[in-house]
Parts: C-alpha cells; sequence; structure tokens
C-alpha cells in the first residue's frame, strides 16, 4: 500500500553536508537521473484538480516536487506512492480545500509561483513561505497579473515571500502579454484560467517551455496556441490520466558534461526529455565539438525523449546567441563549467535572468571558477570565460553553492578535471532536484 508523503524538510536543517571533488578516472556506464522537476510539478497540479485517480510514473522525488506535493495534500489532495509510481487523487477544479497551514515553498520557485496561479482562482486563501534564496527571489511577475483576475495579495516588501494570496471568487478572465520570459509565469496564468470563466489569453512573444500547454491538453482542457497567443477556455473539468515522466534533461546534463571532460569517459543517460524549450545545451554543447549522440528517439507521455551518450571531447569556445537562452536557462552553470575545459573564450549575453534563480547565478559561477584558476569576466548580462583547452585546472578552491542546487553540482563536475582537490561547502542544495547525486557520480567512476 502507498506511504504517505512526508512534508518537505527544509536542506538549511543540521548539518552542512561538504563534498571534496578530485580528478578522476574515466567516467563510464549509465546514470540514472530523476524524473524531469518542471514535468513533475505539472502532473501534480494538474492531477489534484482532475477529479479521480491519475497515476504519475517517474515523478521526480527531490525536495522541489515534494514541497508541491504537501502544499496539494495540505489543501485536501491524496497523494501516495504506490511502487515506483504515484496516485493522486484529484479533487476536481475548484474544488481545492482551505490549507490550515502556512504552505512551504522551501527553495521551490517553480512551486511557489504555479500554486498561486492555482489558488487565485480557488475560494481559499493561502500563506507561502520559503527559504532564505526564495524569499529573495522576485513574485510580481506573478501577483501583478493574478491580482488583475482578481486575486488579493499581500506580499512582503519588494513584492516578495512570505505572502499571502485570497483566491479571487469569481476570477476574471486575463489577457496578458508577457515582459520577461518566463514559463512559470505563464502557467501560473494558465492553471489561474483552468477556475475561471471565460477565455484567458496569454500573448508570449518569446517561447519558453510548453509543458503546460502539452499537459493541459493531455487532461483534456480545450487550450489552443496560434502563433504567439494561448487560449485557455476555464471551468475546465480535468480527466485523470496516467502521465510518464522522461528523465531531467536539465538533471541529466551534470553527468554528460563530466564525461565530455573527463578523459576516456563514456556515459549514458536513457529516456532524457528533448522539448524544444529545454534542449538548447545539448545543441551548444555539440557546436563545441562534444561527441553526444541521441538514440532512440521517440514520444513518451506527449514529450520527445531519446537515449543519450556523450563521451570526452576536445571542446571549442562557443558565443551563446541570447535567442537561445530560454531553452537553456537552467543550464548556464554547466555549461559555463563545460566552457571552462574549451579551447578559447566562451562569451554569453542576454542572461539578466540568472540573476534572479536560486542564486546570482552569472556571480556565483564567476567567483567559484576564478576561484578555482579559470579566467572569467563578469558583465551585467553573461560571463565571458577562457578555458584551459582540455588540460586541468587548478582547483583547490572551497566553493560556496548559495543554496543553489545548480551551482553545487556545477563545482562537483568541475571538480572532476582539477589539479588539487575543491570542496563544495555543502551538497545539500542538489536534493532540492538530484537526491543521490554525489552517489551517482561515484558510480561512474568505479
Ligand atoms: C521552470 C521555468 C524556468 C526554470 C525553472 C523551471 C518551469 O523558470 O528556470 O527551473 O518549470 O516552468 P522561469 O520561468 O522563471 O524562467
Amino acid at each position: 500500500m502507498g506511504r504517505p508523503l512526508s512534508k518537505a524538510k527544509p536542506m538549511t536543517a543540521g548539518e552542512a553536508r561538504p563534498g571534496s571533488f578530485g580528478a578522476s578516472p574515466p567516467l563510464r556506464g549509465t546514470a540514472r537521473v530523476p524524473g524531469d522537476k518542471s514535468i513533475s510539478h505539472r502532473a501534480l497540479m494538474l492531477a489534484a484538480i482532475a477529479r479521480g485517480r491519475s497515476r504519475v510514473a517517474g515523478l521526480s522525488e527531490g525536495e522541489d516536487v515534494r514541497a508541491t506535493a504537501a502544499a496539494l495534500r495540505a489543501m485536501g489532495v491524496r497523494i501516495d506512492r504506490d511502487g515506483d509510481e504515484w496516485t493522486v487523487d484529484g479533487v476536481g477544479t475548484g474544488c481545492l480545500l482551505q490549507p490550515q497551514g502556512a504552505l512551504d515553498m522551501g527553495n521551490s520557485g517553480t512551486s511557489a509561483r504555479l500554486l498561486m496561479g492555482l489558488v487565485a482562482s480557488h475560494p481559499v486563501t493561502a500563506t507561502f513561505t520559503g527559504d532564505a534564496s526564495l524569499s529573495r527571489r522576485p513574485m510580481a511577475r506573478v501577483t501583478e497579473p493574478l491580482r488583475r483576475l482578481g486575486a488579493e495579495i499581500m506580499a512582503s516588501p519588494g513584492g516578495r515571500l512570505p505572502l499571502t494570496v485570497r483566491g479571487a471568487r469569481p476570477a476574471v478572465p486575463l489577457t496578458h502579454r508577457m515582459n520577461v520570459a518566463s514559463a512559470q509565469v505563464k502557467s501560473a496564468i494558465l492553471l489561474a484560467g483552468l477556475n475561471t470563466p471565460g477565455i484567458t489569453r496569454v500573448i508570449e512573444p518569446v517561447a519558453t517551455r510548453d509543458h503546460s500547454e502539452r499537459m493541459l491538453r493531455a487532461f483534456g482542457a480545450d487550450l489552443t496556441v496560434e502563433g504567439e497567443e494561448i487560449r485557455l477556455r476555464g471551468e475546465a473539468e480535468l480527466t485523470p490520466q496516467r502521465v510518464a515522466v522522461p528523465a531531467d534533461p536539465s538533471a541529466a546534463a551534470f553527468p554528460l558534461v563530466a564525461a565530455l571532460v573527463v578523459p576516456g569517459s563514456e556515459v549514458r543517460v536513457e529516456g532524457v526529455g528533448l522539448n524544444p524549450g529545454r534542449s538548447g545545451l545539448f545543441r551548444i554543447l555539440q557546436e563545441m565539438g562534444a561527441d553526444i549522440g541521441m538514440e532512440n528517439a521517440r514520444e513518451e507521455g506527449g514529450e520527445p525523449v531519446a537515449d543519450l551518450v556523450a563521451r570526452h571531447s576536445p571542446l571549442r569556445a562557443v558565443e551563446v546567441p541570447p535567442e537561445l537562452a530560454p531553452s537553456m536557462i537552467d543550464e548556464f552553470p554547466i555549461l559555463f563549467v563545460a566552457a571552462a575545459f574549451a579551447e578559447g573564450t566562451t562569451r554569453t549575453r542576454g542572461l539578466e535572468e540568472l540573476r534572479v534563480k536560486e542564486s546570482d547565478r552569472l556571480a556565483a559561477m564567476a567567483e567559484g571558477l576564478r576561484a578555482i584558476g579559470v579566467a572569467v569576466e563578469e558583465q551585467p548580462d553573461g560571463l565571458a570565460l577562457t578555458g584551459s583547452g582540455g588540460a586541468p585546472i587548478a582547483g583547490g578552491a572551497r566553493i560556496d553553492p548559495r543554496l543553489d542546487h545548480r551551482i553545487a553540482m556545477g563545482f562537483a563536475v568541475a571538480g572532476l578535471g582539477v589539479r588539487q582537490p575543491l570542496t563544495v561547502a555543502d551538497m545539500r542544495p542538489s536534493d532540492t532536484s538530484f537526491p543521490g547525486f554525489e552517489a551517482m557520480l561515484a558510480g561512474l567512476s568505479r
């Protein structure tokens, strides 16, 4: 029988978990990576408001997705693990219950922003809290449109968490033109639109990951996309589904780049999601000369997937076109690590959004890479960094991951190609998206 999902524990509780990473023997084998985090959040949320039992296979069990599950349970949704699958007993659109306490979003921006959207058109009042990183991140991009559809929102100074959303009764359908390329904002508005009478419209001049659109259709919502405009008919009755979550490309990126930079390596990751809104990194790595094979390309659960195989490759520097940024927005930390081993100077621009992720990723990467001996120039909207041409990097430093899983995992991978081991002061942030990350990495070098 199922066991209940425990409440997400804050990763900052208890002792730090330092990680030491030094020159690695060749990496070989198949890396198991978690289910896609973006798709996992959406699967839980849509299943929660479908009426009846959905089953989700391959769900991410990282802390971020657990925060979403805990919040939905607090609003009356039953979520259990049943063998390798999760069951979600959805309550029906409009039927989320009043939570009895604050909803703790931990480190998870996707949980916070998407659930704020869901709650905004439900007759509940919910308070959202988060850790120190999430409490610094901008929320006005979501609260502003949600206020326009009728939700009342009391936010902390700067429009940040903790904040309370009192759902609109009833909500009015919104037409929102996106002023920041953000799948989270788009998804929050669409989720709010589900329990809103009439047609909700989102105009998206710069395309971002379309997992919400794909999954809303799969659950039976009337959603159409015409050019830049997404239209959703509200008061939707969603039908429970079986969802197969692909492996997370943003997690797969770490073992795959590790294989590219450690001589003699060959690493495989199976069933990786290759939604065009997510696969920019793999295109850029191939342009850098990476040997990344894509095998058994297929469609699973409405998303394109393939098995990826990366072999050690001499890499050349690239200029990343800013238009590609939305399709690899979470992959810049690991791209910068690949660039640190490439021949020549890699340049990126148009990356202001990286400053408001789980940490200021431009500053965190510039500081950490410099500390291990890489020449980096930090600009307001990007980095220029000169790689070692494949030679080992000095290493030897202690890196502060700044409560950011991708900074922690990025420097763990960088550490596999250093002369002096480096230390990541705390690897616990990796638990938000990739529980078992260090064991996975160690397993590839045995
Ligand atoms: C996500 C969208 C992106 C991404 C985040 C997950 C999503 O954020 O960085 O990790 O699941 O919609 P933005 O929408 O803020 O760009």
